[in-house]
């Protein structure tokens, strides 16, 4: 059980990095909470219009998950590595460092879900791909994504993975709040649309 608890604090301290702030800040950009949606995700880096932290944001929210849930792996084994997984997405979502308040945890269910099962993960990635190809809205991209993959995860991954893969939508979907009532009145902004009032 210590094993399992200490593997999901890694999990949370490495997710807990939050690389949009932190990148957008160096970069000089002021404070990405200010800006679009207020996310600290790749979504929201790309409205300032700097794609390279946009593509940044994206591969260190992803890879800070993977690599929680590989060092995990390492350490402990597949059921140590779940609880990274899920610890990761805690520390993306209610970061210690801003008062509880981080991201939508997108990037960094995709980084666990392909060290973790990774059939699952470029499963969720290619939906992602294609809702956004299809509708060019990345929220809803994500939330098809991660509502599939409870599914998914249970079939390569077995139950372990299904109820992590359940609980990363669960969050997902909370995070996704805002998004869902602009989607659901049609005002959800397409993919690389400018600056908007943050929300
Ligand atoms: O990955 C986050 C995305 O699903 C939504 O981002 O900035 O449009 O709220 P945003």
């Amino acid at each position: 059980m210590a094993t399992f608890l200490l593997s999901a604090l890694l999990g949370y301290l490495l997710g807990s990095v939050p690389f949009g702030l932190v990148l957008t800040r160096l970069a000089g950009l002021g404070d990405i909470r200010q800006i679009g949606s207020g996310n600290i995700g790749a979504t929201n880096v790309l409205r300032t219009g700097n794609k390279p932290l946009a593509l940044a944001t994206l591969l260190l929210d992803s890879g800070k998950g993977a690599i929680a849930a590989l060092l995990a792996l390492w350490w402990a084994g597949p059921e140590a590595a779940v609880f990274a997984a899920g610890g990761a997405m805690l520390g993306h979502t209610f970061p210690v460092w801003l008062r509880f308040n981080g991201g939508k945890g997108v990037a960094t269910a995709i980084g666990v879900l392909l060290a973790v099962c990774w059939p699952a993960g470029l499963l969720a990635c290619l939906t992602w791909l294609l809702t956004a190809a299809l509708f060019r809205i990345s929220s809803l991209s994500a939330l098809v994504a991660v509502a599939l993959s409870p599914l998914t995860g249970w079939y390569f991954g077995g139950p372990l993975v299904g109820g992590l893969c359940l609980f990363i939508a669960v969050l997902v979907f909370i995070r996704h709040e805002a998004n869902i009532r602009r989607l659901l009145k049609g005002e959800e902004p397409k993919i690389g649309a400018g600056k908007k009032k943050a929300a």
